[in-house]
């Protein structure tokens, strides 16, 4: 089982657009068992509440149903999970000064580092399009889903 986590800042629009189009994309590839993913925060401020209503909707548009509650990462997530996921560098940072471990490192890669323009997920709270995160989101699984497979680790 190969655990994954996505993370950004409050845990309503990006981490769990990415859980969720993540999920969307292994059942359809049929490679569902082989994964457990979640999504967390690096900040409390969104804890508890449900994926934010325009980024549900844009999930909706392609198709994507499925709820989040959100939450702040763990102690327990940084040591159960096999890839941690930042949406941003700013994300990447609050991990690499939390992550109390060395041996989780390099667990830490943005979602876009496995893509061919490795790159920030782009932040709707800023910009408003919640399309161009998705499409991002999008590529970005799919460029990690090829590095695993061509690791090996789908088999
Ligand atoms: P997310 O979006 O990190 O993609 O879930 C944001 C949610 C809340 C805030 C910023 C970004 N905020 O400043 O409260």
């Amino acid at each position: 089982m190969i655990k994954v986590t996505f993370v950004c800042l409050g845990n309503i629009c990006r981490s769990p657009m990415a859980e969720l189009i993540f999920k969307d994309m292994l059942e359809k590839e049929g490679l569902a068992d082989l994964f457990e993913a979640d999504s967390c925060g690096t900040s409390s401020c969104e804890a508890g509440n449900p994926v934010y209503a325009p980024a549900k909707a844009a999930l909706e548009r392609h198709g994507i149903s499925g709820t989040h509650i959100a939450r702040k990462i763990t102690d327990d997530d940084f040591a159960r999970s096999d890839y941690i996921l930042a949406a941003d560098s700013e994300n990447m940072s609050y991990l690499t000064r939390r992550a109390a471990e060395s041996g989780y490192l390099g667990k830490l890669h943005r979602i876009c580092d496995f893509t061919s323009r490795p790159r920030d997920v782009a932040d709707p709270w800023y910009t408003r399009d919640f399309e161009k995160t998705y499409a991002d989101v999008t590529d970005g699984c799919r460029g990690f889903l090829e590095y695993l497979e061509q690791r090996g680790e789908l088999r």
